[in-house]
């Protein structure tokens, strides 16, 4: 158990001016973190190829103007963000070795945080050979220049998702659960997690990994059921409620992730731990939809039969961070989910407005 009180002073003190190498970080998460990196101090460096989740498959895609407009402006802001804030980004290709290589030349990081994959298990069930690249591939380009690099970084941290659970056979599961991931996504994930444990008794390679789950939050463009509510409710299309919504998911959101994160790497302590970061208390897929309903009035409930390949899931304990790491999540869906959409209506209805005009 660390003894340091766990507090910004110390994080500061304990980031500031570390080196931070960001694999995939111009995603909703990555660039979430950078920002959170700078204002403590660290020197941040994102690595990105702009691939998934970007401008070009949002501008191409078959969504409406208004979701164009908005996500153009989701993503814009982000580079905006990362670039005021000092952040140093490259367009790089974690899947080819000489690219990223250039980054560890360059910035020789203290710590390297893994976050390129396609981060959906939907859109990796549809692009299955992708996948399994972009998860795989740049990890182990990651690892071993982690491995190689003459100034060895400290800490890696990985990515990884709730999804290795699999289904939940209790209503909570902690880290000492045994993973039984089911379907593409989950077992790309688990296998990056030993991947990465296997280089930290090989190689004596510091590593955590992160567990998030049914994240939300500002400039998110992956279309996660937290986001296709309003969106649905805003543009007047129905919510689909599968299985009357008792579905539970531990929605988090992205703040209290981020702080989890850069918890996990301030007060990292040499070899691993494996943390969820969560806010520990799932929820129904019906209260999200409600809660949407407060704040779009005439949204329409569509129920549908439950998807049968859904995992079943419930809450991720994250009492392991509490005590490890002094995380304490402080936003509760009710009034930061409703917050998320009440702020995506007014952009919503700005965006309808500029469009008309
Ligand atoms: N958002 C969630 O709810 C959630 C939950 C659990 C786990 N995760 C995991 O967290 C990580 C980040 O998720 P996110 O929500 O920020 O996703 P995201 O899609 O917004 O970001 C992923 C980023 O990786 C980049 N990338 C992909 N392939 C790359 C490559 N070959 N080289 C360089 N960059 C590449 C993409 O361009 C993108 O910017 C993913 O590994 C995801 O699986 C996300």
């Amino acid at each position: 158990m660390n003894s340091t009180p766990m507090n910004n002073d110390n994080i500061r003190k304990n980031l500031s001016g570390e080196r931070i190498l960001l694999v995939g970080g111009a995603g909703f998460i990555g660039h979430h973190l950078a920002l959170s990196l700078r204002s403590y101090g660290a020197d941040v460096m994102v690595s990105d190829n702009l691939m998934v989740n970007h401008l070009v498959n949002h501008l191409y895609s078959n969504i409406s103007p208004i979701q164009r407009s908005l996500y153009r402006l989701f993503l814009e802001t982000r580079i905006d963000l990362m670039r005021d804030a000092g952040v140093h980004l490259r367009n790089h290709d974690a899947r080819t070795f000489g690219e990223l290589s250039l980054d560890f030349d360059e910035f020789s990081p203290h710590r390297v945080v893994h976050l390129a994959a396609i981060s959906s298990a939907v859109e990796a069930k549809k692009n299955p050979g992708m996948a399994f690249d972009l998860q795989l591939n740049t990890l182990r380009n990651t690892l071993e220049l982690v491995r190689l690099h003459k100034e060895q970084p400290k800490q890696i941290m990985l990515l990884s998702s709730s999804t290795v659970y699999g289904d939940f056979s209790t209503p909570e599961v902690n880290e000492n659960t045994r993973p039984q991931p089911k379907g593409l996504y989950a077992n790309i994930k688990y296998m990056s997690e030993r991947l990465l444990r296997a280089y930290r008794d090989h190689f004596n390679i510091g590593c955590t990994i992160i567990r998030p789950s049914a994240l939300y939050g500002e400039r998110c463009v992956s279309r996660r059921v937290s986001q296709v509510f309003i969106e649905n409710a805003l543009s007047e299309k129905p919510l689909p409620i599968e299985g009357g919504g008792q579905g539970k998911l531990d929605f988090t959101s992205i703040h209290d992730l981020i702080d989890g994160m850069v918890r996990a790497l301030a007060f990292f302590q040499p070899r691993s731990n494996t943390y969820n970061i969560t806010f520990g208390h799932a929820r129904s897929i019906a209260d999200i939809a409600n809660i949407v309903r407060e704040v779009v009035p005439n949204a329409i409930f569509e129920e549908r039969p439950a998807a049968p390949d859904k995992p079943i899931r419930g809450t991720l304990s994250n009492l392991r961070a509490r005590e490890q790491l002094g995380f304490s999540p402080s936003f509760p869906i009710d009034t930061a989910y409703k917050l998320y959409c009440e702020t995506y209506k007014n952009l919503w209805h700005q965006a309808q407005k500029s469009l008309s005009s």
